[in-house]
Parts: structure tokens; C-alpha cells; sequence
């Protein structure tokens, strides 16, 4: 019986993990998306948060320093210390032991809807931020596709559920409240790719922990909820995020 999150996430993360290692640049324009919106620069300091096996880091281009926050043990195991990335393991994502005003962007990817307390979150990168300090988010928007294929389906399939507690259109309300000033508010599409059918019901049984269907039903699932289709010998499956992309005014 699993009690809590931590419980469900040391549990899960293994295998979220070893989808994530086996088909790394599925999710490349996920990664791409959210890093093009934080509009990096050379010398910062970023915080990903939550941020899983630091796989962000793997698609940044310029030359700072990331600090890789997480709460589950499974996801990081794989993973070190090394010149630019710093791995923070804390016990509660909205009480992170670094100093206020010290983080020049902090990006949270793929994480908020697993967070109940979603506005205590806010206010902890509102502290972290200097200044201009940017905070993006990508997650995905309630009733949307994604959240239906998540909720409905990988609930369905996946012996532990699945309960995300997704953005809402208040989701832009509630970062303003706490002195954000949002300047992008928008849903983006975009393709997970795959070298075959095969590695895409893979990588969708490896993330999401689906133990409960074979190939055929996770396929059929992909094409009821999500949609995917084939070109030049690879496999495209839709994808959607709802971004936000906030500034610490002062
Ligand atoms: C879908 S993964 C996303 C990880 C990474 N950002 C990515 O895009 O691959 C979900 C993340 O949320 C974290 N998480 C789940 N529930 C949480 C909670 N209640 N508080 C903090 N983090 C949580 C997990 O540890 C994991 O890192």
C-alpha cells in the first residue's frame, strides 16, 4: 500500500527514469519549449525544479550553473554533482535551502500537477528570484487532451492511479496575486518522437508506469486520447503543454 507521494514517486521514478534514459531525445522539444521561453544567458543561475534525473541539462546550450531540485531519491541515483549542475535533494519542494534573491531563472517542467499546494510553490521561487528573475512553467492545462490521457487513461492502466491536479485558466490569477507580472499564458503543441510505434508504446508503458495494459491497449489509448503519426520512418505522437512565463517585478 502506498501512503504518499514520496511513497508513489520512489516507486514510479525507477521506471520514469529508465524511459527517460532509453529514449532521451524524445521529448526534446518539451525540453527545447520551456528553455527557449526562460530566455537563458550565459553565467546564470538556474533552478529546475522539480527536476527528476537533471534531464534538462542535457539540452542547454549556455554556460551556467543549474541547480537540479528534487524530493525522490529514485529519480537522481544516476545522477552527480558536477562543474554546472548542483543536485538539491529536499524534503518539501516549497521549502528549498537556497538564499532569497539568488536565481536568475528557475524552470518547473512536467512536475506542478503533482503538487496539491501549488501557490506555496509560487511564493518559494517568488522568494528565490532576483530581481527581473524569470519563472516559467509548463504542465498541462485540466480537461485538455494530455490531462484526459493521464487522468483517464494511465489512471485506468496504472496499478497506483493517476491523479494530477493540473494549471487552470486561475493559474495566471494566482501568480499575479503573489506580485508575478505573467507575459506569456498559452498552450503549445508539439510531437514526443520516437524510430517506431514500438518505442513509443515503450516509452508511454516505461513513463507512466502503465502495469496494467499490453501493447495493443496502450496503443489504442495513445490514439484515442493523444494522436500520433508517421513520416519518414519515424513516429510523431501529439503532445501539449500550457506554458507560463512570469517575471519578479521587485
Ligand atoms: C513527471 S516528473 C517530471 C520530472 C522532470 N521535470 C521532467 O520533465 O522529466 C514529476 C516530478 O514531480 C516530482 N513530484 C511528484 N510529486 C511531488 C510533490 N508532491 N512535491 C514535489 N515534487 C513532486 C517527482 O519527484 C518528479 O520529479
Amino acid at each position: 500500500m502506498f501512503k504518499n507521494y514520496k511513497d508513489i514517486f520512489n516507486q514510479r521514478g525507477t521506471l520514469y527514469h529508465q524511459g527517460m534514459l532509453k529514449y532521451p531525445l524524445a521529448r526534446a522539444a518539451e525540453f527545447n519549449n520551456i528553455i527557449k521561453l526562460s530566455d537563458l544567458q550565459d553565467n546564470q543561475i538556474i533552478c529546475d525544479m522539480p527536476s527528476g534525473g537533471c534531464y534538462i541539462s542535457n539540452f542547454i546550450q549556455q554556460n551556467l550553473k543549474i541547480i537540479s531540485i528534487e524530493t525522490s531519491n529514485e529519480f537522481i541515483k544516476d545522477s552527480h554533482n558536477t562543474v554546472n549542475n548542483t543536485i538539491v535533494v529536499c524534503e518539501d519542494i516549497s521549502n528549498i535551502p537556497l538564499n532569497s534573491n539568488s536565481i536568475d531563472r528557475i524552470m518547473s517542467l512536467a512536475g506542478l500537477h503533482h503538487i496539491e499546494h501549488k501557490v506555496d510553490f509560487y511564493k518559494e521561487a517568488y522568494r528565490l528570484l532576483k530581481t527581473k528573475g524569470i519563472f516559467c512553467i509548463a504542465d498541462a492545462l485540466k480537461d485538455s487532451k494530455v490531462a484526459n490521457f493521464l487522468n483517464i487513461f494511465v489512471d485506468q492502466y496504472n496499478s497506483m492511479g493517476h491523479q494530477g491536479n493540473f494549471l487552470t485558466e486561475n493559474t495566471k490569477d494566482e501568480l499575479e496575486f503573489i506580485n508575478f507580472q505573467v507575459v506569456h499564458n498559452a498552450s503549445i503543441s508539439y510531437h514526443w518522437c520516437f524510430d517506431s510505434v514500438a518505442s513509443m508504446v515503450d516509452y508511454c508503458q516505461l513513463l507512466f508506469g502503465i502495469d496494467q495494459a499490453n501493447y495493443n491497449q496502450i496503443l489504442e489509448g495513445i490514439e484515442t486520447y493523444l494522436g500520433y503519426y508517421l513520416e519518414n520512418d519515424k513516429c510523431y505522437m501529439n503532445w501539449e503543454l500550457h506554458f507560463l512565463k512570469s517575471i519578479k517585478d521587485n
